[in-house]
């Protein structure tokens, strides 16, 4: 649809408009000419105050416009003119903000306030046409400047109504105009989706598979805010950018260094190489959070070691350079490794390195990740190997799902060849791409160019109240009654503000969201309660929010009574509320660009309402009542707190904490590539194994168990004695799930069948 002036409109901010008086007579006159006129809408404010609120809380302004003068009935104003156009213009670089102003008050207007605004207008003596016609003017151009390469072309395009005779089938819709589904759909998306939903016959909007005209300009813009020196748009997902990167570099049999803690897509890139895998093993802290991998574990000596030890790697490659490392940047929970310190490392032993940043895309935007991230802008020495990243712009900014972005930094002497790249990236593109979502990469870029620190402060801050608040909800809880509990988070107790340990909730939230320090993890300040923690290795992203369920101890030990956090989010599903992640006794929330504080007061509300029915033993029929229903001879007569004591009891009973933290340290020996093991299932030379009969076999697929999501094992890695840690773990999670029907959680590459009404797992494993 074509956006009109109405589609922006103008704040004028002004203690006038009201004032029976000249001045309040021809503001109110230049309201009504800009909107009879000019088609534009106004939204009036009285005070600074609020006219500021109303400006951060709105992206859809096309011009603003500030009286210069306090008026004389309200001195009152706790912000004067100036402050109030300095904070605007902090925030939003390229929007028209127009003085209004009098003759006499000009000279008191400071050079640099004159420099930050577009326009003064003489409020008293330009003639009302005039002020409209200017602002007008401004608005006009200035939401010209707004729409970005690609994105604009295209709705230039979709505005010059065209007749299509081209795919996609529907022609600019008009085909589901033809049946009542498709007038249902039609009506739902809106015409413009339609009328952009265009072929890649369209010259005018260039070609993704080429990245010539508008959209490789987009992506050559892409590349200048993102940091790097090539950057591609993958309308599949992450996942198909890991397996574009790899099939760019690696054939069969090169060797590539892997993070165990890998999503499934880069199993699939190591599938589809034939590359042999060698692992770094994430730590885990005692509540089972995944932490980083040892910085020692990056070294050429350990790296050497690790190949010389496999026995799968035939001995003749074993001096052969390692073709690829791929590191998870962040973790799931938030874990952000110093990069610069890694790359210095891994760059003496291996030829490409590979950054997994599909949770992070934001990092480059805020000085609270400088040197945490891929892209970042370390001085690369000559030797240092070319850098990819794979970024999920769909996940933490705003682009449609499956929209993703490839970042290459080419190394000191490498370069990635942009011709030879490409045949790894047309293997995995359709040749009918989806413009909608390139034009949602390109708006996110530009979103980010504009007023990425802002949006990112904004974001950042919003999760520190968040985290301050849950403390203080519990400290106050426990002014009252020291034994009382509330939820924890999973953050340091302590900061360092200026050489004093302050408690975390008392720190200035400013001073949080300014600072990387409080963040980053040591080995003396051990909140983060992983072992050994190397110093200035990684940090903790403030806008990645685990929260802590009651049940284990400082030191790790499992007290008597306990809330297994699954039991937390089914009640808050029940209430709206989705989590990212559910771990035994931690929950995942992402604090993003699409949170809001309100979204956080009902997240608070219903963490205090489950804290009052736990406390008041609800039963469980009125909580759950599905799942008592279902399982009525197992839960009925029930509490919620029996209901968490019985399920952490037998957690406790089966050290289900200890179990996983073994099973997550064994790497299985390898009885076969994965690639191999794959082919085992494409000949159909597999079959379905129960758990029971699985030792001595070897699954051909991997295996994921949510939580903690990370794989424990690959297909074909072997189900022997040196695996017994894994079988007993998912030995532990079958016999879990039958005493506790209802709580069958996600374990990928794992099938339940059931028999005597018992539940067995089974897996594909070769024949
Ligand atoms: C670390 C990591 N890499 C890649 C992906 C795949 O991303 P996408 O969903 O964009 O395909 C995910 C998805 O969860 C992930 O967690």
């Amino acid at each position: 649809m074509e956006i009109t002036n109405r589609e922006w409109p103008v704040l004028i901010i002004s203690g006038q408009f009201d004032a029976q008086n000249d001045e309040g007579y021809r503001l109110r006159q230049l309201a009504e000419q800009l909107k009879e006129v000019q088609d534009c809408r106004v939204i009036p404010s009285f005070t600074y105050e609020d006219g500021y609120e109303i400006f951060r809380s709105r992206s859809d302004f096309g011009c603003i416009v500030v009286d210069w003068d306090i008026p004389e009935e309200d001195p009152g104003e706790a912000t004067t003119a100036e402050e109030l156009i300095v904070k605007m213009r902090i925030r939003h670089q390229g929007i028209p903000i127009i003085l209004l102003t009098g003759r006499r008050e000009m000279d008191r207007i400071p050079a640099e306030i004159l420099r930050d605004v577009n326009d003064c207008l003489w409020k008293t003596s330009e003639t009302i046409s005039f002020m409209a016609g200017r602002i007008e003017t401004h608005v006009v151009d200035y939401v010209r400047t707004v729409y970005p390469p690609f994105f604009g072309a295209m709705v230039q395009y979709s505005n010059e109504f065209k007749f299509a005779w081209h795919t996609p089938g529907h022609m600019g819709g008009e085909g589901f105009l033809r049946s009542p589904a498709g007038v249902a759909l039609f009506k739902f998306f809106g015409e413009s989706v339609f009328r952009s939903d265009l072929s890649v016959s369209v010259p005018e909007l260039g070609s993704l598979l080429e990245h010539s005209g508008v959209v490789g300009d987009a992506e050559k813009n892409s590349a200048r805010v993102f940091g790097a020196d090539q950057t591609y748009y993958v309308l599949n997902g992450t996942s198909n950018v890991n397996q574009i990167i790899w099939r760019s570099q690696l054939v069969r049999d090169d060797i590539a260094f892997v993070d165990r803690n890998c999503h499934k897509s880069l199993n699939y890139a190591m599938v589809i190489t034939d590359a042999y895998p060698v692992y770094m093993i994430p730590r885990r802290n005692k509540r089972g959070i995944i932490g980083p991998v040892r910085l020692s574990e990056f070294s050429p000596e350990s790296i050497q070691r690790k190949i010389k030890e496999d026995k799968l790697i035939p001995e003749s490659l074993k001096g052969n350079e390692v073709k690829m490392s791929a590191l998870t940047n962040s973790t799931y929970d938030g874990v952000c490794y110093n990069v610069v310190n890694i790359k210095k490392q891994l760059e003496k032993s291996v030829e490409n390195l590979h950054f997994d940043e599909a949770w992070y895309a934001y990092a480059r935007f805020h000085p609270m990740y400088k040197d945490h991230y891929g892209m970042t802008d370390d001085k690369l020495d000559e030797n240092h190997p070319p850098i990819f990243c794979s970024q999920s712009t769909h996940k933490l900014l705003t682009a449609f799902s499956q929209a993703s972005m490839l970042h290459i930094k080419n190394g000191g002497k490498i370069k990635i060849n942009h011709d030879e790249f490409n045949e790894s990236y047309m293997m995995h593109g359709s040749t009918s791409p989806q413009y909608i979502m390139i034009a949602s990469l390109d708006v996110a870029t530009r979103m980010m160019d504009d007023n990425g620190q802002t949006m990112m402060n904004d974001i950042i801050l919003g999760a520190i109240r968040l985290r301050q608040k849950v403390v203080n909800i519990e400290k106050n809880l426990q002014k009252k009654n020291k034994n009382d509990w509330f939820f924890g988070m999973w953050q340091p107790r302590e900061v360092n503000v200026k050489g004093k340990m302050t408690p975390f909730e008392q720190v200035d939230a400013d001073f949080l969201a300014d600072h990387q320090d409080p963040w980053v993890m040591s080995s003396d300040n051990n909140w983060h309660g992983f072992e050994e923690m190397e110093e200035n290795h990684c940090m903790l992203d403030p806008i990645k929010l685990t929260f802590t369920t009651p049940g284990i101890d400082d030191h790790g030990q499992m007290q008597d009574e306990g809330i297994p956090a699954s039991i937390v989010t089914e009640y808050l599903i029940g209430k709206g509320i989705v989590c990212e992640k559910t771990d035994y006794y931690s929950f995942l929330l992402l604090n993003s660009l699409g949170t809001t504080e309100a979204k956080q007061g009902t997240l608070l509300s219903a963490m205090l309402r489950f804290k009052d029915i736990y406390d008041a033993d609800t039963p469980l029929c009125e909580v759950f009542p599905e799942l008592v229903g279902a399982y009525p001879d197992v839960y009925r007569g029930v509490g919620l707190k029996q209901h968490c004591n019985d399920i952490h009891g037998y957690w406790k009973e089966h050290k289900i904490l200890q179990k996983m933290q073994d099973a997550f340290q064994v790497i299985p020996d390898q009885g076969m590539k994965p690639s191999e093991a794959y082919h085992q299932v494409v000949r159909k030379n597999v079959e379905f194994v129960e758990l029971d009969q699985m030792m001595g076999r070897t699954p051909a697929v991997m295996m994921v168990p949510y939580p903690p999501g990370i794989p424990i094992m690959m297909g074909g890695e072997m189900m022997n004695e040196k695996a017994g840690p894994i079988f007993e773990y998912l030995k532990l999670r079958q016999d879990f799930e039958n005493a506790f029907p209802g709580y069958e959680s996600e374990i990928h590459g794992v099938e339940r069948t059931e028999r005597d009404g018992k539940k067995f797992f089974r897996t594909l494993c070769v024949k």
